[in-house]
């Protein structure tokens, strides 16, 4: 392995300049006028798998945006690892509050700024480099490689699923290898070993067939906006409950052995609220704050729309009103069955003298890992070796929609090696990427495969 760390450490500053360019291409899954961008950014992941020594990679496009498949299987008898990933960014806005172009790179007190920096290129980048480097060191791997990048994980991975249901044999794998989650801490080797699911739905309330002047009808006509808060302030009760009927019952109960293992994860509501500028964090009473983030579900109105909102006044009643509302899931709910409760409970509350359209916008299942599971310790293992410290496990908050189905359609073990900060401003302006933990991360993905290798 000295002979890859020295091939890392002399070739990283090349490292970055490639990544530099992966993070020009404004590859942002979610806006119909960056499909080219998709294309572009597409081909150039294969061309980097290509230039890394593997030769078969191979581009598929779906029905969204494309998918980059390749394979090096020249260690039969060995495991196979899928490296997973994607490269599809967030939106950059709001752009004005960026201090530089989101797309075109800069390092700063050795981080790299630019939109999809941590989430994911950066982070997704540093298994290509580990595979680069056995092939440039000894001219093979010491284990089977697979790459699946996506182009459509920031917008629920719509038609991954399908090109996963169609491909299993090609997919074939033992291990899952991704980096698209965070560190514990700076410097704090991690596997996450949790991700919640999500339920992602729209509703829409429409009363009068026009916007009204608010002086000659108001009084007497029901106001959509009006209407929309009163039925968002019913999901939840004064303690923090959502009050959908039946939304907790598939819930697993967060174990004893579980709550001390978070009991010695060192985090302080002053740590969290100071991190974000909030006076004081908020949530479901009885469960601690790294229980509400990582344990326990959620249902929170990421937008709203209705009514004027211009600069100034006019005074109108509006004909519409709508909201985007997410519900973050966990172990063991069904976006499916969640979705059904939603409408159904939001329907009912929903005063019948306006129409209401509820529709979903995308869903994704929670994960929960098998920590006996001993890939996960040879993973634990490798980046242990590459930090030079103890591993931590945790689960996180966020979703990554197709880990789960990895498990459940390919029986392989997903592994959470991931390599962000929770501070790096992901799908916020001003993301940025640490450059000691993207070599780190490099590192830790060499000694994963070679000692998967000999095992
Ligand atoms: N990489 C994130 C998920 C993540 C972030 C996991 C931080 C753990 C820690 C991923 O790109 C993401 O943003 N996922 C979306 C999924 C959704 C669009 C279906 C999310 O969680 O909002
Ligand atoms: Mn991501
Ligand atoms: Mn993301």
């Amino acid at each position: 392995m000295n002979e890859i760390i020295n091939h890392i450490n002399s070739n990283f500053d090349f490292y970055i300049e490639e990544l530099k360019d992966f993070l020009r291409i404004q590859s942002i899954s979610t806006l119909p006028e960056h499909k080219n961008d998709m294309q572009t950014a597409a081909e150039f992941v294969a061309k980097k798998i290509k230039d890394a020594g593997i030769s078969k990679v191979e581009i598929y496009q779906t029905e969204g945006h494309p998918v980059v498949y390749a394979e090096w299987l020249g260690a039969p008898g060995k495991p196979t690892v899928l490296i997973y990933g994607h490269y599809d960014v967030q939106p950059a806005d709001p752009i004005e509050l960026w201090n530089t172009d989101p797309f075109e790179p800069l390092i700063k007190d050795n981080k790299i700024f630019a939109r999809g920096a941590t989430d994911d290129k950066g982070q997704m980048y540093v298994h290509i480099k580990s595979v680069e480097s056995f092939f440039k060191v000894y001219g093979n791997l010491p284990v089977n490689v697979k790459f699946l990048i996506e182009g459509e994980e920031e917008i629920g991975s719509k038609h991954l699923y399908k090109f996963l249901d169609e491909n299993k044999k090609l997919l074939k794998c033992d291990a899952v290898l991704i980096s698209d989650t965070s560190l514990w801490d700076e410097g704090i080797p991690t596997i996450t070993y949790g991700l919640r699911g999500i339920c992602y739905m729209e509703v829409e309330i429409s009363g009068p067939n026009r916007d009204l002047h608010s002086g000659t009808y108001g009084g007497a006509v029901p106001n959509p906006i009006n209407i929309l808060a009163e039925v968002i302030s019913k999901l939840k009760d004064k303690n923090g409950k959502i009050t959908i009927p039946g939304f907790y019952d598939d819930v697993l109960k967060i174990t004893k052995q579980e709550k001390e293992n978070l009991k010695k994860l060192k985090y302080t509501e002053k740590e969290f609220g100071e991190s974000i500028g909030i006076k004081k964090s908020v949530g479901e009473k009885g469960y601690s704050l790294l229980e509400r983030i990582w344990n326990r579900p959620t249902l929170d109105c990421n937008g709203i729309i209705g009514g004027f909102t211009g600069i100034g006044a006019k005074t109108i009643i509006p004909s519409k009103a709508s909201a985007k509302i997410s519900m973050r899931l966990v172990p063991n709910q069904s976006p499916k069955r969640i979705e059904k409760l939603f409408h159904n409970h939001v329907k009912k509350i929903t005063p019948n003298y306006v129409n209401v359209k509820i529709s979903g916008i995308h869903g994704g299942n929670p994960f929960l890992a098998n920590l006996d599971d001993p890939i996960i310790k040879v993973a634990a293992k490798s980046m242990e070796k590459a930090f030079g410290k103890p591993t931590v496990f945790m689960r996180e908050g966020g979703t990554i929609p197709i880990v789960v189905e990895f498990s459940k359609k390919l029986k392989a073990t997903p592994i959470l090696m991931g390599l962000g900060l929770d501070t790096e401003n992901l799908h916020s302006p001003n993301e940025h990427f640490n450059l000691n933990h993207f070599k780190l991360g490099i590192i830790s993905s060499a000694y994963f495969l070679n000692d998967l290798g000999t095992q």
